[in-house]
């Protein structure tokens, strides 16, 4: 039977996202923001922090799907939803829910350059050491993460568990 450990709780989560906000809103004071989530994870965690910037932000969502009904990273990356808005000359921060190989971040952040921005940046609500392939950098991070299979928050298992309002490992 699959258990659920606790892993964030509502409190815990809010004080990294919270944070996050803080140094964004800090860093971006004067610039055309533009924050890109990337679906479906990152739906929650997006819609937080960016409720708790100070600052003005444009918001656009790309779709990537890397992993099929299970746990296993697939390295065949498809884009299924297309970036909408126009960045060129804005200044950019992909949000992402987990990287865990870093594959998806990696062919995220070349295909928003293929758009001209004036700036890239990288944003993570957990940083997965375990199984990283690619070297890239993640400028903003919530919680670095060991190991395991987390859910809730917008992450799923074979797209359930995304609307439980805590982080948890999966016991499998
Ligand atoms: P990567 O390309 O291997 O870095 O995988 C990135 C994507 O896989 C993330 O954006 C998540 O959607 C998904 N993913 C990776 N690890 C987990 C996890 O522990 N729980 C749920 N989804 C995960
Ligand atoms: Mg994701």
């Amino acid at each position: 039977m699959t258990e659920f450990e606790p892993f964030l709780d509502r409190d815990e989560i809010h004080r990294l996202v919270a944070d996050i906000a803080d140094r964004i809103s800090g860093d971006y004071k004067n610039n055309d923001l533009v924050l890109i989530g990337v679906l479906k994870g990152s739906f929650i965690f997006l819609s937080d922090l960016a409720r708790q910037l100070t600052i003005p932000a444009e918001i656009d969502f790309i779709g990537a799907s890397s992993y099929g009904a299970g746990a296993q990273s697939s390295e065949n990356i498809r884009l299924t939803k297309p970036l909408q808005i126009d960045i060129r000359n804005k200044h950019i921060i992909i949000i992402e829910d987990i990287i865990d190989t870093g594959l998806t971040l990696a062919y995220m952040v070349n295909y928003i350059k293929s758009f001209e921005p004036s700036n890239l940046k990288t944003c993570a609500l957990l940083d997965k050491r375990e199984r990283r392939q690619v070297d890239i950098d993640i400028d903003y991070v919530g919680r670095i993460v060991e190991k395991g299979f987390l859910v809730g928050y917008g992450l799923d298992y074979a797209e359930r568990y995304r609307n439980l309002p805590e982080l948890y490992c999966l016991k499998f």
